[in-house]
């Protein structure tokens, strides 16, 4: 994607020096386009566990990376196991992060020590250019979703897509996931407008969503999180599109906290409920999403308080609960297969159920 019409990816390797790697720190968007250097494997923990990278194949991709990094040092089998263990506690629910070191992991485990530190700065570049082709065949085979959502609109009529949380570019190596089939389809010049959940308590659909929905001059509005159903009884949703940080082998989707609201508000009022991801989002190995995807509770801090831009420009946090009362943030819900239209992938459309996965993924059953 291009800001300012340069084009970037959300994660890559330092152009100058060859092996330090570059994010944006997503905790200063939309108010300022800092770029990080991550130069170790630490410093990739903290980026993840922070949130500077988020999303989850962006984070796997990253994660990735932090193996390479780790391995400058010292690339013995003791520290490839322990940099995959100690980067895959940073954060519990996206599958994806596990997922891209299990496969750093088993593309250097066998090899001479001498051998994987090239090897490793290949394989996670490898998993990045292979998010790049899956996140833009997950737009192509969204768009005729918002296509045929504009065929049945009277002229002049725009396609009204909710989303929630950020699953656009930013949120993995380029495109996005939710958003790709979006932008494909702004680019083919259908009306589309985007109603864009703030999604408390981090705000990453007001912050980040919103920025690059923008940037991409894709027409949009922020809604506060609890608008969804109001404007789905009014007539005013035309389809739902959410990314995913995993589905269960049965189609249990788990994404940002009130997703689940959101698709159970659709249900009830007859609007599609579509979730993208990519296959490095699938976990076949849990079945029931709400009893087995470990949901992340984060500091209570990020509920009792917001950070936002003063009017001269200065980044500020308040605090906005009572002091005194306790604050619970659980980061994710699970949305049952049952409530899912159907899910868009790299390879398609499918129902959320096993054997929709199992026949659009056979060597994953
Ligand atoms: O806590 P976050 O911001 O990492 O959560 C991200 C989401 O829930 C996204 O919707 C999901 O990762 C899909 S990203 C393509």
């Amino acid at each position: 994607m291009k800001i300012d019409g340069i084009p970037y990816r959300s994660v890559w390797v330092d152009r100058e020096d060859g092996w330090s790697v570059r994010i944006f720190d997503q905790t200063k968007l939309p108010w300022t386009l800092d770029i990080l250097r991550l130069t170790d494997e630490e410093e990739v923990a903290h980026a993840i566990r922070s949130m500077q990278v988020r999303g989850a194949p962006l984070i796997g991709a990253v994660a990735a990376h932090g193996v390479a990094l780790a391995l400058r040092r010292d690339a013995s089998t003791a520290n490839l196991d322990r940099v995959v263990e100690m980067l895959g506690r940073t954060r519990p629910t996206a599958i994806n992060l596990r997922w891209a070191l299990a496969r750093m992991r088993a593309a250097l485990h066998n090899l001479a020590p001498s051998d994987r530190l090239a090897a490793a700065r290949a394989e996670a570049a490898a998993i990045c250019d292979d998010d790049v082709e899956t996140c833009r065949r997950i737009g192509e085979h969204g768009l005729p979703l918002i296509r045929d959502a504009a065929a049945r609109k009277p002229p002049g009529g725009r396609v009204n897509v909710l989303t929630h949380c950020n699953a656009g570019w930013i949120a993995t190596v380029d495109y996005g996931t939710a958003l790709s089939p979006i932008y494909q389809a702004h680019d083919a010049g259908i009306p589309v407008h985007v109603w864009v959940d703030e999604t408390r308590p981090r705000n990453q659909g007001a912050a980040l969503t919103a920025w690059e929905l923008g940037r991409h001059g894709v027409p949009h509005t922020v809604i506060a999180d609890n608008a969804g159903g109001h404007l789905m009884q009014h007539g005013q949703v035309d389809l739902c599109i959410v990314g995913t940080d995993r589905v269960t082998r049965t189609g249990d989707v788990a994404n940002k906290i009130g997703t689940y609201l959101k698709a159970l508000a659709a249900k009830d009022n007859g609007v599609p409920f579509w979730v993208a991801l990519p296959h490095s989002t699938l976990d076949m190995e849990v079945g029931d999403g709400v009893a087995g995807i470990p949901i992340e509770e984060r500091a209570a801090e990020e509920v009792t308080e917001l950070t936002g831009r003063t009017a001269d420009g200065r980044m500020e946090t308040v605090r906005v609960v009572a002091e005194g009362s306790a604050a619970a943030n659980p980061a994710f819900d699970v949305t049952p297969a049952r409530l899912v239209t159907g899910l868009i992938t790299e390879r398609g459309q499918t129902e959320a159920s096993e054997g929709g996965l199992r026949a659009l993924y056979p060597e994953k059953a």
